[in-house]
């Protein structure tokens, strides 16, 4: 096989990606500004989901470096990666994020994401989860 070649079967996967339509997603552009409006409110500082979780979603680093029981991104498959899960409604209604509880709501800090916004975080996780 030629190295031509080589190259355009590694390049395959990532060109039928982008070739989607979806387009890149970017980090900085499409996903840290949603954690800062809907999360960063609980997973910052003294917040309650920084203090039970001990998830900080400030930054890209935080946020791959996941909760004291592990990572919640799994870099490549939204599937596997618990961050996705529990915005997408796909876990237990009790740990669903933002809470879904009447609480959270009534005090201003719970707002639901948009299927727009969920499917953006996925496929933010599903094209390598970069900092991009
Ligand atoms: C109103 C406060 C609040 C907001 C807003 C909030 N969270 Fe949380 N979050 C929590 C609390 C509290 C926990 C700990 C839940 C527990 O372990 O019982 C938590 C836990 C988590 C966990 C860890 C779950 C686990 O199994 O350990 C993830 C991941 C998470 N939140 C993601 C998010 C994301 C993403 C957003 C924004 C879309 C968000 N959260 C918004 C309060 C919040």
């Amino acid at each position: 096989m030629t190295m031509a070649m080589t190259r355009l079967m590694m390049l395959a996967p990532a060109l039928l990606i982008l070739g989607c339509g979806q387009g890149e997603i970017s980090y900085a552009r499409d996903i840290q500004p949603v954690f800062d409006s809907y999360c960063v409110s609980c997973h910052a500082g003294s917040g309650e989901g920084a203090e039970i979780s001990e998830y900080l979603m400030t930054d890209y680093e935080n946020v791959m470096k996941g909760t004291k029981h592990g990572a919640m991104v799994v870099a490549g498959s939204r599937m596997s990666s618990s961050l996705y899960l529990i915005v997408a409604g796909k876990t237990a209604p009790e740990i669903h994020m933002p809470p879904h509880t009447d609480e959270s709501f009534a005090e201003g800090r719970g707002y639901e994401l948009s299927p727009d916004t969920i499917e953006k975080i996925g496929l933010w996780i599903d094209q390598g989860a970069r900092n991009n």
